[in-house]
This record gives C-alpha cells, sequence and structure tokens, in this order.
C-alpha cells in the first residue's frame, strides 16, 4: 500500500469513483493494453459520459466507438447492460458486488475492481496478474488453470488485505503485476515486496504461477466474396449468433452465374481468443452495373465503398483487408 501511494500510475480513470467510468475502463482494459487503453476509455465517455446516455444511444454508434477495440460483443453487452441499469435498477448503478454481477458482461474481477474502487467492498479482483503476484509471493503451486483457483486465492486474498483502501489494494496488486512482477521479465530489484517473496527466496520467480491446462484453440475457416463494381463494394451486417456479433462483413455465398466474375482469392490466418481462422476472401468484380444492383437488391446487401465504409465496424482482419485493397484511395 506504501508502495502505491508513491508509486500509482497516474491514469485518467484514477481521478475518479464515477462506477460508471469505472466500469468502462476496466471492460476496455480486457480488451487492450493501459496505454492503447486510455485513448478509447476517454472518447467513449466523452461521447456517452453517464449510464443514460449510453443506454439511449443507437447501437451501431456504440460499436463505433468500440471500433478498434476488437471483441464487439463486449461493447454489446456494456449497451445492453446500460439499458439494465436504467430499468431494472432505476438509473442507478448498482453499489454492491452481488448486484454489479448481475449486469450482462460483467464478470467477477469488473464487479470486484467497481466495487472495491468506487464503493470501498472488501473484495479481491482476481484475474491472471493478481495469481501470478499471489503465487509468487507464496510459492504457492496451487493449479491456476483449475476451476478452484478462483475460490483458492480469494481466500487468500482475504487474509492479506488491509482494513480499508481495497480500492487502492487492488489496483496496487494490478500495477505491480504490470510494472513488476510481470509474467517474463520480472523486476525483483524494485519490487516493494521482494523480501517476502517466497518464490525470489527461492530463485524460483519464474516457476510461478503454476499452469497445467492449456486450451488448444479450433481451427475454422471462412469463405467470403468481395463484390464489386468499380469502386463499390457489398457488405452486409452479422447477427447475434456466433463470432463478430452485428458487425459487418462480406457474403459468404454467391449464385454459379456470378463465379465467372472471380478474379482472385486471397487466404488470411486471424487469431481470435480459442479459434484460428482461416479466412478466405474471392475478389469478384462485376462490369455490370445492373447486375451488381439485381443482386444487392435481391440478397440486402448494402452498396458501400471504401471512404463510406469507415461508418461502420467490421471484425480486424476485414478491417486490415480493406485498408490494402484500397491503399492509396
Ligand atoms: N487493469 C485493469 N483495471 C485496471 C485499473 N483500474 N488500473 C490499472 N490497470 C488496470
Amino acid at each position: 500500500m506504501k508502495w502505491y501511494g508513491l508509486n500509482a500510475r497516474e491514469l485518467p480513470w484514477r481521478s475518479t469513483k464515477n462506477p460508471y467510468h469505472i466500469w468502462i475502463c476496466e471492460i476496455v482494459l480486457q480488451q487492450t493494453r493501459v496505454e492503447q487503453g486510455k485513448n478509447h476509455y476517454l472518447n467513449f465517455v466523452q461521447r456517452f459520459p453517464d449510464v443514460k446516455s449510453l443506454a439511449e444511444a443507437n447501437i451501431d454508434e456504440v460499436l463505433l466507438y468500440w471500433k478498434g477495440l476488437g471483441y464487439y460483443s463486449r461493447a454489446i453487452n456494456l449497451h445492453t447492460a446500460a439499458k439494465q441499469v436504467m430499468t431494472d435498477f432505476g438509473g442507478d448503478f448498482p453499489k454492491h458486488f452481488d448486484e454489479i454481477l448481475k449486469l450482462k458482461g460483467v464478470g467477477k474481477y469488473t464487479a470486484a475492481a467497481v466495487a472495491s474502487i468506487c464503493f470501498d467492498e472488501k473484495i479481491p479482483a482476481i484475474d491472471g496478474n493478481f495469481y501470478r503476484v499471489l503465487s509468487r509471493i507464496f510459492a504457492d503451486d496451487f493449479d491456476v488453470s483449475s476451476s478452484k483457483a478462483y475460490q483458492y486465492f480469494y481466500n487468500l486474498a482475504m487474509m492479506i488485505m488491509p482494513e480499508e483502501n481495497f480500492g487502492d489494494f487492488n489496483q496496487a496488486i494490478m500495477d505491480i503485476g504490470s510494472e513488476v512482477c510481470k509474467p517474463k521479465n520480472p523486476n525483483c530489484g524494485i519490487c516493494p515486496v521482494q523480501e517476502n517473496c517466497l518464490a525470489f527466496g527461492l530463485g524460483k520467480v519464474q516457476n510461478f504461477p503454476v499452469k497445467s491446462k492449456k486450451v488448444k484453440p479450433q481451427g475454422l475457416k471462412l469463405k467470403y466474396y468481395h463484390i464489386l463494381y468499380k469502386e463499390y463494394f457489398l457488405i452486409k451486417q452479422r447477427d447475434d449468433s456466433f463470432i463478430w456479433k452485428r458487425l459487418y462483413d462480406f457474403p459468404e455465398e454467391i449464385p454459379s452465374e456470378l463465379e465467372t466474375f472471380i478474379t482472385e482469392e486471397k487466404t488470411i490466418n486471424h487469431k481470435l481468443t480459442h479459434k484460428n481462422l482461416e479466412i478466405s476472401i474471392a475478389k469478384v468484380s462485376i462490369d455490370d452495373k445492373a447486375i451488381f444492383e439485381e443482386f444487392a437488391r435481391k440478397n440486402q446487401f448494402i452498396i458501400t465503398d471504401f471512404e463510406k465504409s469507415h461508418q461502420k465496424s467490421f471484425p480486424k482482419p476485414l478491417e486490415n483487408f480493406l485498408k490494402k485493397e484500397f491503399e492509396g484511395f
């Protein structure tokens, strides 16, 4: 706690205890590192300064403000949860861990961060960083991939938490985890708890945390058609099932008559958390405006161009694909 008092990182969300702001920052930080997260957070809360403005916003605009962060279901959940606060909590952000946990997309870590930082509730915010720091300090070989790890480290944390300032305690562990007790090259020389760290004493910092299970990513193939007439091309919005919910992508099927227009095919590999995607995109250059428009109309595809497509959110690999295709436009 003393170390945190002197070394806490100055971050835009650390000057507030507004639970809405802390919630947004925690969700943003699940998606990106602190440095990149700062601007995303500031832009988001500037456009949607409170629960009400977020709840009343159009989902497409919320997605637009999530652009670049990826994993858009987090943004959809934010929007749903904001509406939930309006309807189920009368517009007041819930004040207790158990209630915060009821919000869509909010897990134990986020609920604990908000409850401890904003309402000084004694509850540890446990994530991978937390496992690492505690398992090293106690040279504890409890398997952090076990389903019982959360409860185990929760109990351990409750024993070492201070009597007050629980939010500072959680954020101190976060800062030690990211600035000092790093996964690969921990900076033990500057660690405020070096003397108390059993793993350091044993010279075995790298042996912790112990993790037995590795989730093997599944392979998945996707096929798209980039259907062009001059600089115009066709897009559609994905539905709520499967990956990339509500994002925009390209047609996934074409009738055989259009196959003659295929000029080239590209393959992109892209990793999601538990999936390795192999995305093939066939370029279909149609030189007949009527055929192009008729195909779009029949299938309710949207006709767009590169400039206009910036108003929509695409999955990262498709966004990169478009940037490359239209380089110099
Ligand atoms: N990572 C997740 N939450 C954080 C916070 N509140 N401060 C710094 N880093 C974080």
